[in-house]
């Protein structure tokens, strides 16, 4: 696999949108655009969620915008199941 993400889905009116990356040789080739491309396809009617500050020309092209207000927290230590 050179590419991948994922999204989490109630299948009416939420989405998420987590881990985007691409194998580095393939980079800037569009691969991560037409991915997410694809899945806003398939999420008509829903609102995508995002949380990233990665790389925010990717997303504003594909139609995100900020959305500055959020919550979160992580429980126990970050990556601690990490293999
Ligand atoms: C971010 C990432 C997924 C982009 O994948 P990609 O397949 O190279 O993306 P695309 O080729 O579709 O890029 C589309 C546009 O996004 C922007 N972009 C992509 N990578 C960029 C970078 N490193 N810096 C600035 N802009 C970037 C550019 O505007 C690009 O268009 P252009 O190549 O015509 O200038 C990839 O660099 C990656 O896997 N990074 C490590 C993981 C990561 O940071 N993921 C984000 C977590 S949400």
């Amino acid at each position: 696999m050179r590419t991948g993400n994922r999204v989490l889905s109630d299948g009416v009116c939420n989405a998420y949108l987590v881990d985007v990356w691409t194998l580095s040789a393939y980079r800037r080739q569009g691969i991560a655009s037409e991915m997410i491309r694809s899945l806003l396809k398939q999420l008509s009617g829903q609102h995508v969620y995002l949380f990233t500050d990665d790389v925010p020309e990717l997303y504003t092209k594909l139609g995100f915008t900020q959305q500055p207000v959020g919550m979160g927290q992580i429980v126990g230590t970050w990556l601690v199941n990490q293999t």
